[in-house]
């Protein structure tokens, strides 16, 4: 059985304090969490570190939001794989689409830091997704499997299933986003789905785990956990206080329980 991924990017918000504050209040609530829900959080690179100590021994994944495909030398600014695992993350944030529109990320770099998390023993997240034009036009589904093929380019074939996909539709993210409908999320999901099928066989893509990520919210989080092809939500502003977060965590629990 599949667990049910929740988790949440900071982007660049909070600070140390508000940081500390979100994890006690997060706390409890990972404690009752059912073994059939993978919670996860990913903090800015400075708070890592903190982040990870306060919540190690929880059943809660941290991770980095970016990280070079180099492990180590002359990448100025740069944070290497090698440095996110000694700062305790283990999960590793690939491609969001503000990386790609603002800080020059593109396809190429998506694979090769995918490679390089795995050469690390880090769980790559690619995240892929169409723009408003490419809805209008009727190829969000080309432009999103052609996006995920590429991610996983030389991938050998026995880590494919430790890499997680999550499908953020650049139209649904953020303040101005608006929310994938169920059915056109699942629409996306499947076709990235049955992609992987063709190439890698059904039992390769029946084990991927496929996120929906873009204005989710306690409104919509059940419908799209319902649909066939979504494995978990990835949520930005809804998480990023406590009680949105914990909520979240509540609706993906009440899944499994049935
Ligand atoms: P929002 O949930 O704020 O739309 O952000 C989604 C996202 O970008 C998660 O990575």
């Amino acid at each position: 059985m599949k667990k049910i991924w929740v988790g949440t990017s900071w982007k660049m918000n909070k600070d140390a304090q508000s940081a500390k504050e979100w994890v006690s209040s997060v706390l409890p609530h990972l404690q009752l969490c059912s073994d059939g829900v993978q919670p996860f959080v990913i903090p800015p690179f400075p708070y890592l570190s903190q982040v990870s100590q306060l919540l190690n021994q929880q059943p809660i994944k941290v991770g980095a939001q970016n990280i070079c495909w180099q492990d180590e030398g002359a990448y100025t600014g740069e944070v290497s794989p090698l440095m996110v695992k000694d700062c305790g993350g283990s999960i590793v944030e690939i491609g969001h689409s503000e990386r790609r529109a603002q800080f020059g990320e593109t396809d190429h770099t998506v694979n090769l830091k995918v490679l390089a998390a795995l050469r690390n023993d880090l769980t790559p997240l690619v995240c892929v997704g169409d723009s408003k034009e490419e809805k209008a036009w009727g190829v969000s589904i080309e432009s999103v499997v052609r996006q995920v093929i590429i991610a996983l380019y030389q991938v050998p074939s026995h880590r494919l299933t430790e890499v997680l996909i999550a499908y953020e539709p650049i139209w649904a993210i953020g303040e101005h986003g608006v929310p994938a409908t169920k059915e056109e999320a699942q629409q996306v999901h499947q076709a990235i789905r049955q992609a992987i099928q063709e190439r890698y066989g059904e039992a390769t893509a029946d084990q991927m785990v496929l996120l929906y990520g873009g204005s989710v919210n306690l409104s919509n989080a059940s419908s799209l956990l319902d649909q066939k092809d979504i494995d978990g939500v990835f949520v930005g502003r809804t998480a990023w206080q406590a009680e949105g977060y914990a909520e979240l965590l509540n609706i993906a629990n009440a899944k499994v329980k049935g």
